[in-house]
């Protein structure tokens, strides 16, 4: 995205959709084909559908709101999210309007390396055979890139070799390769190289062959984030505190860290759903990584500094720009337009970000009203929408031929205000 675009747009959610969508069209992030596809509100042919997956009847829709006033490592970025809980994009722009006043988010993302795991059991000796693999890493590594040219010839590749004892009395180890895989999320490509290394490194430990796949446990492709807010920003010292005691709940309590992750998730996996990604790897990932130490815990943590909270989130994120459903769904590309990310690096920063971002607005509203007085405006919003759209259902001669699309104007007054804040 250039420099000049900015996602602050005040009173986005007050305009009409065929507005909100103008405003976007006049950010001259969105090719032609992008915005007529969102002109026509989006969606997936059912010729196209019936190519990605098996047995296609039609496509299942969900909403596609952009969430605003990001500002990742120094670069403004508007993020779709496609969801179908109320809130959750509010509630990401909110907190991204409250990080955007002390600088934004800032992250990293290490390189993208993916891990391919190769199972043998019963081999005789372990140890003996780990080290008979370490001393033909070359070659190993070799066979592997020699499965992948492309990548080779784009400058991935197989990088490292690991083998991990399992159980020396059953004979069971496993061999990692990791791979780096460019802008791709790269589940192919190492289910490749697992496939094409088991061979060799059956021959070398002598081991019963077993599962050739890649991990999902992506423990070299992590990303980081953090931010911070000032307590006027969350609403003063008190929210702040609250919102510090409940990060620290998460951290001794697995139960609180599941829903406290769960917060996390709402933001990333919308936009990881807009933007086209695997978001059931992304999850496995997460979670794993959540109880790597023995215990479950939380993503991310919120300290209590000196006038305000410091925010911090570290995940294994597995996600791409090229490849997969990007190539062939019109809204995914559309939402990479959007999104702006220039490699599958800085699409990890942006969605950790929005993660790190609905976990404050959810802490801040379990630390001050309480999330229901908000979800309950925005029930309200939906119980109008159900009961108009089963008048109209009820009553085809008034409105037919017209799709059902409520301007603002007709939403009860405690719905609007629930939408506003953006
Ligand atoms: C609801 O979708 C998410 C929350 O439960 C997250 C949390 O409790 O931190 C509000």
């Amino acid at each position: 995205m250039s420099q000049k675009v900015s996602s602050r747009i005040s009173g986005f959610y007050k305009r009409c959709l065929e507005e909100r969508l103008r405003t976007i069209e006049a950010l001259g992030l969105l090719d032609e084909e992008a915005i007529a596809h969102l002109a026509r509100g989006g969606g997936l042919p059912t010729a196209v559908a019936d190519r990605m997956c098996e047995n296609v009847i039609a496509t299942h829709a969900l909403p596609l709101g952009v969430a605003l006033n990001f500002r990742v490592n120094q670069r403004d970025v508007l993020v779709p999210m496609a969801v179908e809980e109320p809130s959750v994009i509010a509630a990401a722009s909110n907190a991204a309007r409250m990080v955007r006043l002390s600088g934004g988010f800032t992250g990293e993302a290490d390189p993208p390396i993916m891990t391919a795991q190769v199972q043998l059991d019963d081999v005789p000796d372990v140890e003996e055979a780990a080290a008979r693999l370490a001393a033909s890493r070359a070659s190993l590594l070799a066979a592997g890139d020699a499965a992948i040219p492309r990548m080779v010839a784009r400058g991935g590749g197989c990088r490292d070799l690991e083998v991990r004892v399992l159980s020396a009395e059953l004979g069971v180890l496993v061999v990692h390769l990791y791979v780096e895989v460019g802008d791709a999320m790269g589940a192919n490509l190492v289910d490749t190289v697992a496939e094409a290394v088991a061979p060799l490194v059956q021959r070398i430990t002598g081991g019963t062959l077993g599962l050739r796949i890649l991990s999902n446990l992506t423990v070299r492709r992590l990303v980081r984030v953090t931010a911070s807010v000032s307590d006027d920003a969350v609403g003063g010292a008190e929210v702040a505190v609250g919102i510090a005691r409940a990060s620290r709940f998460a951290e001794l309590d697995p139960y609180r860290a599941a829903t406290h992750n769960k917060g996390f998730m709402n933001g990333l996996d919308a936009a990881a759903v807009a933007l086209g990604q695997d978001f059931r790897a992304i999850e496995a990932g997460a979670h794993a990584y959540a109880a790597m130490s023995g215990r479950y815990r939380p993503i991310s943590a919120w300290e209590r500094v000196p006038g305000g909270l410091a925010g911090r989130a570290e995940l294994p994120l597995a996600v791409g720009t090229v490849g997969g459903s990007t190539e062939v769904h019109a809204g995914v590309r559309a939402a990479l337009q959007l999104v702006g990310a220039r490699s599958a690096r800085e699409l990890a920063v942006v969605l950790a970000s929005v993660g790190l971002a609905s976990n404050l607005a959810a802490l801040r509203a379990l630390a001050s009203e309480g999330i229901q007085r908000g979800h309950m405006r925005l029930h309200e919003r939906k119980r109008a929408l159900s009961a108009a759209a089963s008048d109209e259902a009820a009553a085809p001669s008034s409105g037919e031929g017209k799709r059902f699309a409520p301007e603002r104007g007709e939403l009860p007054r405690a719905a609007q205000q629930a939408e506003g804040g953006t």
